[in-house]
């Protein structure tokens, strides 16, 4: 299985998004890729926010070493799976698309845990700790779901 994340920045929420899902996969003897990527240029090149690595790593999670990149064409070719963050992510990301294959892959991430609702994840980018640690918890819930359906298949 082939997991792409994806949010605005690719510095916040999509960084931890890809590292949670790494961490409980390797748990739980899942093989899934994982990757995540971006829409906005100006973080490309840089590691995650110092905000989003010190809240993966209270929770026993390294994601330093995550570089950001942009969202390609391509990415809907190389994963079976797309999870955005956002209303604005999921529109970019279908802007994109071509075939109702490529749509068909991409969902909200929190549709895990809360199917067809469409709940963004908050970007936490302009806010305090605390909001990175809401993000987290949310993304943590959502990727425990998607393990648990692996599971089962
Ligand atoms: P993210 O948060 O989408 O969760 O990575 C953001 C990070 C940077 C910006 C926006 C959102 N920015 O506009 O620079």
């Amino acid at each position: 299985m082939n997991v792409l994340m994806v949010c605005l920045g690719n510095i916040c929420r999509s960084p931890m998004a890809e590292g949670i899902l790494k961490a409980k996969a390797l748990k739980h003897n899942i093989i899934i890729n994982v990757d995540s990527a971006g829409f906005e240029p100006f973080h490309v090149g840089d590691p995650p926010d110092i905000r989003a690595a010190q809240t993966a790593l209270k929770h026993g999670i390294d994601i330093s070493t995550q570089k950001a990149r942009l969202f390609k064409y391509s990415d809907f070719k190389k994963f079976d799976k797309i999870f955005v963050m956002d209303n604005n992510n999921y529109s970019d990301v279908l802007n994109v698309a071509k075939t109702e294959d490529d749509k068909n892959k991409v969902d909200f991430i929190l549709n895990l845990i809360t199917p067809s609702k469409n709940i963004p994840v908050p970007d936490p980018y302009y806010g305090g700790l605390n909001g990175f640690e809401n993000v987290f918890n949310l993304i943590d819930a959502a990727c425990d779901k998607l393990i648990e359906n692996l599971e089962n298949k």
